[in-house]
């Protein structure tokens, strides 16, 4: 049986996914009611940040809590300040000295409305704010010890040990020659360590034993991997309108992607493998990690 016909449980995993991102939007929400001054910085902030990601980081963080038997509501600063960090990352991404895009999440880019000086500062602004979010929780639900880890590990897996070192690494290769370890850095880096960190705040934050934190992280690993390899494939097979981004630019540019190193077959084909891989990380658990096994498959068939 194919990967794409295998399902763990009767689980609606879209309206599971719908209710964890209202809660993770009415957190947000609520979190940026009072406007921040100037305006225009605020208006930038909010403008992408609502823009309709789909906030997959964030209730992954919530999912491995749950399945580590926490009440999700608990972690909401902590997992709601990701997309802070995950939403700075694309506005970034998109400036013209970055990649260079128009649309994101089906609307101009940020630098497109507010000008690129402002656009740099709300990035900024949502990279510093994500760590004061982070922050602001009851500390009785929370252990102090649990909290410091986790800014630890969200601080890590962003900056130049993470995100920023893989951002780096894409940009220097672009028009180069591909080649497995140079690409492999780059996406563990760019995307799937965000990723793998969404999945460790939960488990970090819910106390769990090593032998769970290290299902969790491989599981983490591979989705992240696979999330990139199938945001390569979209840039090609998507359309402008399912993406709400522009379509077809990876190869323009010239960026380093698996189906420019392996082709789209086989790029797919290693998606699928990743994404087997990390649902078979979680046979130490039963039924509760069904959503995280779902959230797995989900990604595979995504269109956006
Ligand atoms: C896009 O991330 C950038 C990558 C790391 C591939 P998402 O596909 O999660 O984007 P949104 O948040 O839903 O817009
Ligand atoms: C996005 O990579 C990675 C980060 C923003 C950290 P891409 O540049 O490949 O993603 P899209 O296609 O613009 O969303
Ligand atoms: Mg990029
Ligand atoms: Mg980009």
């Amino acid at each position: 049986m194919g990967i794409n016909s295998i399902s763990y449980c009767k689980m609606d995993i879209k309206e599971y996914i719908n209710k964890k991102q209202f809660v993770i939007d009415n957190y947000l929400k609520n979190y940026f009611s009072s406007p921040i001054k100037p305006g225009i910085l605020y208006e930038s902030m909010t403008y992408s940040l609502f823009a309709g990601g789909k906030r997959i980081r964030p209730i992954l963080a919530l999912s491995a809590y749950e399945v580590c038997g926490g009440n999700p509501e608990h972690i909401l600063p902590q997992a709601s300040a990701i997309e802070l960090i995950h939403t700075y990352s694309l506005i970034h991404d998109d400036l013209p000295a970055m990649d260079n895009d128009d649309l994101r999440r089906g609307k101009p880019t940020n630098h497109k409305i507010f000008g690129e000086a402002v656009a740099i500062l709300a990035g900024d602004a949502l990279l510093t704010e994500a760590f004061k979010m982070m922050t602001e929780c009851e500390i009785k639900k929370i252990k102090k010890s649990s909290l410091l880890k986790v800014i630890k590990e969200l601080s890590s897996a962003s900056g130049a040990h993470g995100m920023v070192g893989g951002q780096a690494q894409d940009i220097i290769s672009e028009k180069s020659e591909p080649d497995k370890n140079t690409l492999e850095f780059i996406h563990t880096h760019k995307t799937a360590a965000l990723i793998r960190a969404s999945v460790r705040t939960g488990a970090i934050l819910a106390g769990s034993k090593k032998s769970i934190l290290n299902a969790l992280t491989k599981y983490g690993e591979c989705i992240g991997l696979a999330f990139q390899i199938i945001d390569d494939i979209l840039n090609i097979e998507g359309s402008i309108e399912e993406l709400g981004k522009s379509a077809g630019t990876d190869i323009e540019k010239g960026k380093m992607t698996y189906p420019a190193l392996y082709g789209n077959e086989k790029a797919k084909q290693k998606s699928e493998e990743l994404v087997s891989s990390g649902i078979s990380a979680l046979k130490i658990f039963s039924s509760e990690a069904d959503p995280l096994r779902e959230i797995a498959l989900y990604l595979l068939k995504r269109r956006a």
